[in-house]
Order: structure tokens, then sequence, then C-alpha cells
């Protein structure tokens, strides 16, 4: 008699299958084992989709090919880099990780060593341990925790608990694709309004599909209260057309811009 896999067995191979013949490929950070360039995609990519992140990363490369060039550079000009990308901590966070490892004269080697960067958290930290070294490192971002909370149909996911499962379902082999599968999966298939469960492998095991739940995973966040701002502006302007510019403080939102 056939056993059905395990759910977990079940997801991964099935994930892994799926990314060889429907993922992505051919993005420029692929193809290398390379951390730096593994590094700064992953950072790019934390709070932007693919297809806005790929120019920025390939004119930022060509600017700053090695860790050195990026270390060396003073703030302004790899903030000039980030210009457009958005939240410019992260290009902050990337100047001090890249004066850090060329301070300490190797790049950090595994996932734990990762996360002492500034601007690398858990899960940045696992992906680029992932695709670096081939470790066995479980990923956790918002899209992963959404496929997770549907195939899984969890109503209330800790966090302590989601990392327990992301690190179960790990496979013995392959990591690299089936990483790079999660991640595909939740921006390709599994999307946060309307997945395309009628193409989706997972189908078939997914619990919040079999329930025909799947618009309530991930479960509502609760809105955040925003309290109410005044501002004023005033532009100063010569009769001849110059423009008094400013500063802002380097904490704080647009940290270090004009
Ligand atoms: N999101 C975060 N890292 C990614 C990667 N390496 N490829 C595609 N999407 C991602
Ligand atoms: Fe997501 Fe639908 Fe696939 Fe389930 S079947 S994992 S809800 S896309």
């Amino acid at each position: 008699m056939n056993c059905p896999a395990l759910p977990s067995t079940f997801f991964a191979q099935t994930l892994v299958a799926w990314q060889r013949q429907h993922g992505r490929h051919e993005l420029p950070w692929q193809g290398t084992r390379e951390p730096y360039r593994i590094w700064v995609s992953e950072i790019m990519l934390q709070q932007t989709q693919v297809g806005t992140v790929i120019p920025f990363y390939q004119r930022f490369m060509t600017a700053f090919p090695e860790v050195i060039d990026l270390a060396r550079a003073d703030l302004e000009t790899v903030l000039g880099h980030w210009s457009g990308l958005g939240y410019y901590a992260r290009g902050r966070h990337l100047h001090r990780a890249a004066q850090k490892i060329v301070q300490q004269g190797f790049f950090p080697r595994s996932s734990e060593e990762l996360q002492k960067l500034p601007g690398v958290g858990r899960s940045t930290a696992a992906a680029i341990a992932v695709f670096a070294y081939g470790q066995r490192a479980a990923i956790l971002d918002g899209n992963v925790k959404r496929v997770l909370g549907r195939f899984f149909a969890l109503d209330t996911p800790e966090d302590a608990g989601l990392w327990a499962l992301a690190e179960s379902l790990l496979p013995d082999r392959e990591l690299e694709t089936y990483t790079q599968g999660l991640m595909d999966m939740g921006s390709l298939l599994c999307t946060r309004t309307r997945p395309r469960c009628a193409v989706c492998p997972l189908q078939t095991q997914c619990q919040a599909y079999l329930r025909g739940e799947t618009q309530r995973y991930p479960t509502a966040r609760r809105k955040t209260v925003r309290s109410e701002r005044h501002h004023r502006l005033l532009l100063l302007c010569t009769p001849d057309g110059r423009w008094l510019m400013e500063k802002r403080p380097i904490p704080g939102v647009w940290g270090g811009l004009w």
C-alpha cells in the first residue's frame, strides 16, 4: 500500500520540484557563492520586490564591486546609490557592516555570525548562509509566514513556534533550491491577496485551500493606531534661484538625506 507522504516531506519535496521547473533562476545574484553579492541582494530584497531591486542591484554592484569598495566609499555616495529604494537605514547599515567586515578581515562564515552585522536579522542571515555556504538554516520572512500559515492552517502562530516549524521542514538535500522555492512560492503563487491555488502544487495538502479558507490566513494583524500629526513646510529661495538645504539628523526618518 502506498502511504501518503508526511506533510513535512511533501512540503519540501514539492517545493523543490516546483522551484526547479517554475521558480526564478536568472536573477543577477544567483549563480554565485560570493557572500558579498548575496548579502547586498538580500538586504535590498528585505522591503523591496525583485523587479524593482534588479536595476538598483546592478548599478550598486558596478559602483561597489567588492566589499572593500563599499567600506571605503563615503556614506553620501552609498546613499546616493540607494536613492529610490527607500528605507535608507538599510543603506547606512550596509555601509557600516562593510566597514566592520573589512576591519575584521573576513566575511562572517555562518548564519550565527552574520546576525551580528547591522541590518542582518535571523531570516536574512539564514538566507545568506544557505546561498553562500550551503548551511542548513531556516528563513522566515513575511512571505514564508504566510505560506506556512496557510499550508498548516495556523490560527494564532507565535514566532517561536513558526521558527521551530520552519526548521523542522528543512530537507536533507537541495537546501538552496528549497529556500529559493519558498521565497518564490510566497511572491509568485501564494500571494497575500489572490493566491493562485489553481496552479499551486501544494494544493492537495494545503489546509487553508482544502477548507476553502485561504483568505482567513494570515490572520489579520491588529491595525496600528496612528496619532495625528501636523507639519509645517518652509521653502527658502533667494531671488537668483538658490534653495536653502538642510541635512536631516541621522537616526530617524530619511536620516542623512538633504
Ligand atoms: N526575497 C528575499 N530574498 C530573495 C531571493 N533571493 N530571491 C527572491 N526573492 C527574495
Ligand atoms: Fe498558497 Fe493556495 Fe498554494 Fe495553499 S494552495 S500554498 S493557499 S497558493
